[in-house]
């Protein structure tokens, strides 16, 4: 969602706040601001738009001696994305500045109580309502006057706080938006994300929900919001700069792509016992006769990982004879779901601060579930509050539409069937086939990706379109689900994925010459039906692009397009028929001139609901 940075120490502020919220802009772009102090006091400076307008509105400023500050990037909630609504908010005295992400519910409320003390708003912003509240509460302390504040918000925030009354101190705090502080030499940072803080230093230490920390530029202080000490240990994240650029490539999606072979070899390394046929997950905690006891398996997700779930349910249905139901998130936490102690979740999610997946979680571990959790960000909120789980290994992804850490989602689900299918009466013979077979993906995926020029030539022909089909069956219509939201969230063409049956049933009505529709058309069990379904398609002057089975060659002579993908274990397709449909959506979006790593409206990490 929005993004924070945060620095205390010796340095100038204004350019290490800079390229902090550079790193930061892929988790919100409407609009950007910093705050830092100097000798006269604060200085803030807000834009609407991109950080580069930010800079652009700082110009000879940035050389400010100041050595610190905050800096927010923006996806609005409340309040449009103007520079008035734009962080940091100040009080009225301009001495007390607030950077927030998250959603401050009860602001109406609050807004009118303060309004009747004579504290007037001058934004649409849910903000604030919070710094002047902040000032209200303004005793001398800017630490206690933030934990009163904060006692009278209902709400999520991650915040900082800085004062001109208090000079060489941030105040952050957390409840449900990520905040980390990274602990420098003679120096220390607050992010939202330790990718804005990975320049300066490693070692970090992560907030709780319901606790308040005062930075300096040597020591940091974590008390809870009643007031009660919090030790936590210090922490050293593994990500390094490398992952965190671009390396040559034009767009971090494009890198993301490629990466994939790598990502993928990470997601399995250590795990992989050929001899017995079985994986080794032991983040799960769970031992043997505890994942025999396992009855049901409830997977939530929300966007891209909902993806990777469905792809999840038909793989341990099939594998290990359990039942599994898929539920968005958001939806999840609104039904009343029934669940028993034999009843496992699996939330998924790539930044393991998605606020929909955590609440459907919580309302999950109530009800009395375990709950384990596939997460690419090591210490991330959902990590941390899940009872076990598997992490991706995928490093940091940064572009907005996710890809490798859905590859990896997908990896890991096949490693948690081999390993509940073994548990029940999957052979130690079949199991050591489904292993050798995860082994030799990322070598197959590595191979896909060489194709990658046919593609572009493809995305060549199409990339003028308005709506785009796209057709899968079985465990390949997620992957039509997916491969059509990659092309929605890029390229702002309508896409929709449907399972390729069900054509008929409606879609068929908007098929014309304008319209290509990508099937993905494997050497299965309903491979012929899929070709009759293509057919249906042409019939209406349709344009297939067809994704297939290496070695079939009657599809080439039926289709406009073919791209195929080389054999694999069936349930595992998934991770090969994907990657031609990330990059063909990657091609036409470039050739559409769009912004790839940050499309309009999305965010990389919603923490709110
Ligand atoms: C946002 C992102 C998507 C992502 C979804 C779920 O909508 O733009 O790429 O799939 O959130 O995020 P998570 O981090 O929980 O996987």
């Amino acid at each position: 969602m929005c993004g924070i940075i945060g620095y205390v120490g010796q340095k100038k502020s204004l350019p290490i706040l800079l390229t902090g919220l550079k790193r930061l802009e892929y988790r919100g772009y409407d609009s950007a601001g910093i705050a830092v102090l100097t000798e006269g006091g604060l200085m803030v400076a807000k834009s609407s738009g991109k950080i580069d307008r930010l800079i652009q509105e700082i110009g000879d400023n940035q050389d400010i001696d100041s050595t610190q500050g905050i800096a927010h990037t923006r996806w609005a909630t409340h309040g449009e994305p103007t520079q008035l609504n734009a962080h940091p908010h100040t009080d009225a005295q301009g001495e007390i500045a607030l950077v927030h992400n998250g959603i401050i519910e009860n602001y109406r409320t609050l807004r009118e109580f303060l309004r009747r003390n004579g504290y007037d708003t001058r934004t649409d912003t849910d903000t604030e309502t919070l710094v002047q509240l902040i000032r209200y509460n303004y005793d001398g302390c800017l630490t206690e006057a933030v934990r009163n504040a904060l006692n009278q918000v209902d709400g999520t925030y991650g915040i900082a706080v800085i004062s001109s009354l208090h000079p060489g101190q941030i105040v952050v705090a957390r409840m449900g938006s990520p905040l980390v502080i990274g602990h420098g030499e003679g120096e220390n940072l607050v992010a939202s994300d330790v990718s804005a803080m990975l320049d300066h230093t490693n070692r970090v230490v992560y907030l709780e929900d319901g606790e308040i920390a005062t930075v300096t530029a040597d020591s940091y202080e974590v008390t809870t919001i009643q007031n009660v000490k919090i030790n936590h240990k210090v922490e050293e994240v593994t990500w390094t700069l490398d992952e965190i650029e671009k390396g040559g490539y034009d767009h971090f999606m494009l890198k993301e792509i490629h990466e994939q072979p790598t990502t993928l070899r990470n997601a399995i390394r250590g795990r992989l016992n050929h001899e017995e046929g079985i994986p080794r997950l032991n983040g799960l905690n769970l031992q043997y006769d505890e994942l025999r006891n396992i009855k049901r398996i409830l997977i939530t997700a929300c966007g891209t990982s909902f993806h990777a779930g469905l792809i999840g349910r038909y793989m341990i249905e099939e594998l290990a004879r359990l039942p599994v139901e898929v539920e968005y998130a958001s939806e999840f936490r609104y039904r009343s779901p029934i669940i028993d102690e034999n009843t496992i979740m699996l939330a998924i999610s790539q930044s393991g601060e998605t606020a929909d997946t955590r609440a459907a979680m919580c309302e999950a571990k109530h009800r009395g579930a375990t709950v384990l959790g596939l997460v690419n960000v090591v210490g991330s909120t959902i990590a941390r509050e899940t009872d076990g789980g598997v992490y991706l290994h995928a490093g940091p992804e940064i572009g907005v539409a996710s890809t490798k850490a859905f590859t990896s989602q997908v990896m890991a689900l096949s490693l948690v069937t081999c390993l509940l299918a073994r548990m029940r009466h999957l052979s130690v013979q079949a199991g050591q086939e489904i292993i050798q077979a995860i082994e030799n993906i990322p070598d197959q995926v590595e191979q896909l990706l060489q194709a990658g020029d046919q593609i572009k030539e493809i995305a060549a022909q199409y990339y003028r379109s308005n709506n785009c089909l796209y057709l899968g069956r079985g465990i390949n219509y997620p992957a039509a689900l997916e491969g059509a939201l990659k092309l929605k969230e890029i390229s702002y063409i309508h896409a929709e994925g449907y399972p390729a049956a069900e054509m008929k049933h409606g879609p068929i009505a908007l098929i014309d010459e304008n319209m290509p529709v990508v099937v993905i058309a494997l050497k299965d069990a309903v491979y012929n039906k899929v070709m009759s379904n293509i057919s249906e398609v042409q019939t209406r002057r349709g344009k297939v692009i067809a994704i297939a089975t290496e070695g079939d060659t009657e599809i080439a002579e039926r289709v406009n397009h073919v791209i195929y993908i080389p054999q694999t274990y069936r349930l595992l397709t998934p991770l090969l028929s994907i990657i031609p449909l990330q990059l063909l959506a990657y091609h036409i979006a470039v050739m559409r001139g769009c912004n790839v790593d940050q499309p309009r409206n999305l965010a990389k990490s919603v923490t709110v609901e």
